[in-house]
């Protein structure tokens, strides 16, 4: 009678066994935490795509970061859901703009927590472009205009780091944001605000409750002309490879699930950190079957969460992160 040569088993024979050769953790210090700011006071607006997320007026986004801090989250994103919107989206590169404030406030409240500004003009412009939108030769249709963007982006994320904001994390996908935003800190004096570009960031449909959240549906057409095919990887790699020439502090990875094989890649072939987007529909889908009943939301999502860090990333950026960072605590 043959035995088995190979006992897999050994080792995961105890629960102490197992966490002695577990390969891979998950940590509250990995996780960054998006947060949505609106003009006013007195709002703690639901968003009904995205049961558990808000929208959240500066006075009322304190108690949800103290929240957050004790439960262990250092680090935020954060996106401005404006009043204002026009053709330029001049409320994004404004010193009184909602992002601007908000970060003025966190920096007074909470000095050691990270904050990171979302960089992009979508949700401060009338037509829900990333950029600046020139109509195109044919006289009917309309182009995005990258390098006046570039202009407006990098006056963004000047004016972010100005009211205190840590870390500049451009989301636009024009081609040169990294070097354009780069140049511009450098010139102003904030040649220590690293940048977390949005390096891998699919044309997804991934982004269906972002875009209800934030009020940033493109009013025409997609953005498929700046936002990456989901069938292409060696075209990612092309994307993070400029980025690193640009100077990136951090390569990214948008969305997450069902971009593994992405992190992977990028993982292997650079020395970075990683950041991976666990983007609002992965966060709804969760949500919307836990709400049922159909399955345990905490064992998915750490398990999910778990997932992309084994697939490369050191860090992720989800709406899960406050839920995530109290049951780790309770695992510990
Ligand atoms: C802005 C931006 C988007 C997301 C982050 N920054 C939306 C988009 O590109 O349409 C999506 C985040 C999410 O779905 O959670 N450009």
């Amino acid at each position: 009678m043959g035995f088995p040569a190979v006992r897999m088993r050994r080792l995961r024979s105890s629960s102490a066994l197992r966490s002695l050769v577990r390969e891979t953790d998950l940590r509250v210090d990995d996780l960054i935490y998006p947060l949505f700011v609106v003009e006013g006071t007195g709002v703690k607006h639901p968003i009904p795509s995205m049961p558990g997320v808000y929208h959240y007026s500066l006075d009322l986004l304190e108690d949800e970061l103290q929240e957050a801090y004790d439960a262990g989250i250092r680090a935020v994103l954060l996106f401005g859901v404006p009043d204002h919107k026009d053709s330029v989206g001049s409320s994004a590169y404004d010193e009184q703009g909602i992002v601007q404030r908000a970060a003025r406030m966190i920096k007074e409240h909470f000095p050691d927590l990270l904050v990171i500004a979302d960089t992009c003009l979508c949700q401060y412009t009338d037509h829900g472009h990333c950029g600046i939108v020139a109509p195109a030769a044919d006289g009917r249709s309309a182009v995005i205009d990258n390098d006046r963007s570039l202009e407006l982006l990098a006056q963004t994320a000047v004016s972010q780091a100005k009211a205190g904001a840590d870390i500049i994390a451009p989301s636009n996908m024009m081609d040169g944001f990294v070097q354009a935003i780069r140049a511009a800190l450098d010139r102003e004096g904030y040649t220590h605000v690293p940048i977390m570009s949005y390096s891998v960031k699919y044309a997804s449909a991934f982004y269906g409750p972002f875009r209800d959240a934030a009020h940033s549906a493109p009013q025409f057409g997609d953005r498929k002309t700046y936002q990456m095919d989901p069938a292409n990887l060696r075209e990612a790699l092309r994307e993070a490879d400029a980025d690193v020439q640009e100077g990136t502090d951090f390569l990214m990875v948008k969305p997450a699930l069902a971009y593994l094989d992405v992190l992977r890649e990028l993982r292997e072939r650079h020395q970075l950190p990683l950041v991976a987007y666990n983007v609002s529909a992965e966060y709804s889908m969760v949500k919307a079957a836990a709400m049922q009943g159909w399955l345990d939301e905490r064992q998915i999502v750490l398990e999910m969460l778990l997932g992309m860090k084994r697939a490369g990333a050191d860090l992720i950026i989800t709406y899960h992160a406050k839920d995530a960072a109290k049951w780790l605590r309770e695992e510990a």
